[in-house]
């Protein structure tokens, strides 16, 4: 457990970093939110990342490697963010399923609400982008 809080951690910090390009910033932190169209911002990416920790979604999945379930990057390159695909992720996520990236079932997620679902679904789908 205290691993995945780690990786999660880090993901965060990774994104929190992201967009800098690596230019030396003369250690001020660029602290602009970027709001490009399509994606979502730092706030809402915040929330959704810690829905992921909290509804144990990080026992299968991580950013970007696969573990029990895909990387949610591949995930994020598989499918168009449009609302229909993320109605019917989403939907999965809360019911569970198998079959798209192999034979191992995902269990249903019991404790996520719809609008949760779609948060972290969105999130996960805008990954491609960061
Ligand atoms: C018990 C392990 C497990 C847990 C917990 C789990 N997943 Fe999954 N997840 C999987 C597996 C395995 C797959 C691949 C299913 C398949 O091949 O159809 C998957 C697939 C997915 C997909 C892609 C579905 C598709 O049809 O392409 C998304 C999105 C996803 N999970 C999100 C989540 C979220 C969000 C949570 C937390 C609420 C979560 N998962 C919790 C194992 C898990």
């Amino acid at each position: 457990m205290k691993k995945l809080l780690v990786i999660l951690s880090a993901a965060v910090v990774l994104y929190a970093c992201g967009g800098s390009d690596g230019k030396a910033t003369d250690g001020k932190k660029d602290t602009t939110v970027q709001t490009t169209p399509g994606t979502s911002t730092a706030a809402v990416d915040e929330k959704a990342l810690e829905l992921i920790g909290s509804k144990g979604c990080t026992a299968c999945h991580a950013i970007d490697k696969k573990l029990i379930g895909p990387a949610y990057i591949d995930v994020s390159k598989k499918y168009e963010p449009t609302a229909d695909i993320i109605d019917s992720l989403a939907s999965k996520v809360i019911k569970g399923g198998v079959g798209v990236w192999g034979d191992v079932p995902m269990t249903a997620n019991t404790t996520v609400s719809p609008d949760e679902a779609k948060e972290m679904v969105t999130y996960i789908l805008s990954l491609k982008n960061k």
